[in-house]
């Protein structure tokens, strides 16, 4: 059909890991905001969601290092990291490999992207899914965008695969929900991992 619904969320592993270590009025507004964006998915009938994370050292390293990729797989699994750390049970993600073929196709009109035919989800897809969808009852169409490895995408590049997804999920039959994901901490992977420069987010 099309574009069903469209949001962001956080997916900073912090909030499964250590979720408890929280300002316990924060963490609340978290998980009622999660609540809430779990039942408009739910209302909106997407029988698909098109997750958009970044790229963690989890599928692709330093020898081949894809700027844009999209899941093609049969199936997934995550999380790949210790599901004890994450507190996320190991679990297969349904995937829709067909509906995945005909996005990438319809991206690559106008964006190069690589596809992957194997992908294990980390955090950055586990996390927003366990909050989401917790009964991984909705394929995914997985996206990953390179964040932290340069030279990175420039942002006008990552604004048309936005445009080329839109396009291409509008041209599928089913109903579709785009979910893009991404941490709150501006510095990863450097000694001020973790801190949030909030006006900046806000702004
Ligand atoms: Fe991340």
């Amino acid at each position: 059909m099309s574009l069903v619904y469209a949001g962001t969320c956080c997916h900073s592993p912090a909030m499964t890991s250590r979720g408890e270590m929280a300002d316990p009025t924060i963490r609340k507004q978290l998980l009622a905001a999660f609540e809430q964006q779990k039942k408009a998915i739910e209302d909106s009938g997407a029988e698909a969601i098109v997750m958009v994370s970044s790229e963690h050292f989890a599928n692709f390293f330093m020898n081949n290092m894809p700027t844009f990729s999209i899941g093609m797989a049969d199936e997934y699994e995550g999380p790949i990291e210790d599901p004890e750390w994450l507190k996320i049970p190991r679990t297969k993600i349904p995937a829709n490999p067909d509906l995945s073929l005909r996005i990438i196709k319809e991206v690559l009109q106008t964006v190069d992207v690589c596809y992957a035919q194997e992908w294990k989800f980390d955090h950055g897809m586990s996390v927003p899914l366990h909050f989401l969808t917790p009964k991984y009852d909705i394929p995914i169409v997985p996206v990953n965008i390179n964040c932290q490895s340069p030279p990175l995408s420039p942002l006008h590049r990552s604004w048309e695969l936005g445009l080329a997804l839109r396009k291409a999920i509008d041209a599928a039959p089913e109903k579709i929900a785009l979910i893009g994901t991404g941490g709150t901490s501006h510095w990863p992977c450097t000694p001020d991992s973790g801190k949030i420069n909030e006006d900046w987010t806000r702004s």
